[in-house]
């Protein structure tokens, strides 16, 4: 072989390499792991919960965080029939009665729900002077004051709820029992 023909094959060879080097590892997904030296330990062969395996379509696996199935409720969930709206609010006022006896034990129950969702911003006697309450571009009026006094208890029960203005909905902290309860509590303090 002479000189020129060997210089051509080192020359390839040094291109060849070089291609390897540069070309290997995948430049188009940044969260490529590149070589892997055992895939098995990188991806779970195993099918884990809460993926989307778009493939299994059989409802065996969960697929994302599926919704409920349509028609269904969950286990100690109990739906509420009246609409978040002024026609709502007006036929839980003439409709809904508290299920729940006032008597010390429930009123301690509720007094006690009242001072972890209640207290900042209705104040502790319900006069709409709690810390976060007197800070609000408009703060809750007091339960003693013309407007609530005489608030029936379907509509107390309803803006738990739903919620009223500044005052967020209740409904995913509180069950329909201790809403219940929390209003026996806000009716005391409308009579005190
Ligand atoms: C973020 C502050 C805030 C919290 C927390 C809050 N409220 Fe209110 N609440 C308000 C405001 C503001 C209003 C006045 C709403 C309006 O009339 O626009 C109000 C109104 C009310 C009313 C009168 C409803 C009506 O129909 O006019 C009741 C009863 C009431 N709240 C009870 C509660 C109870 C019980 C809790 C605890 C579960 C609670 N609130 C938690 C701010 C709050």
């Amino acid at each position: 072989m002479d000189k020129k023909a060997k210089k051509i094959i080192s020359f390839l060879t040094l291109l060849s390499c070089l291609t390897i080097v540069f070309t290997s590892c995948e430049k188009h997904n940044p969260n490529s792991p590149g070589v892997e030296f055992m895939p098995d330990m990188y991806r779970s062969p195993s099918l884990e919960g809460n993926m989307g395996y778009t493939s299994i379509s059989n409802g065996n696996l969960m697929q994302g965080n599926k919704s409920p199935v349509v028609g269904t409720i969950a286990r100690g969930f109990m739906p509420y029939i009246y609409g978040n709206d002024t026609a709502g609010y007006g036929m839980a006022g003439r409709n809904l009665h508290n299920p729940f006896e006032k008597n010390e034990i429930n009123l301690k129950a509720g007094e006690e729900l009242f001072g972890i969702f209640c207290v900042e911003c209705h104040g502790s006697a319900g006069l709409g002077d709690g810390l976060v309450g007197i800070k609000l571009p408009g703060a809750p009026p007091s339960y003693t004051s013309a407007a609530l006094k005489n608030l029936p208890e379907g509509k107390i029960f309803h803006t738990i709820t739903y919620g009223k203005g500044l005052m967020g909905s209740h409904a995913s902290q509180l069950t329909q029992e201790e809403r219940w309860k929390l209003v026996l509590y806000v009716q005391k303090l409308q009579n005190q």
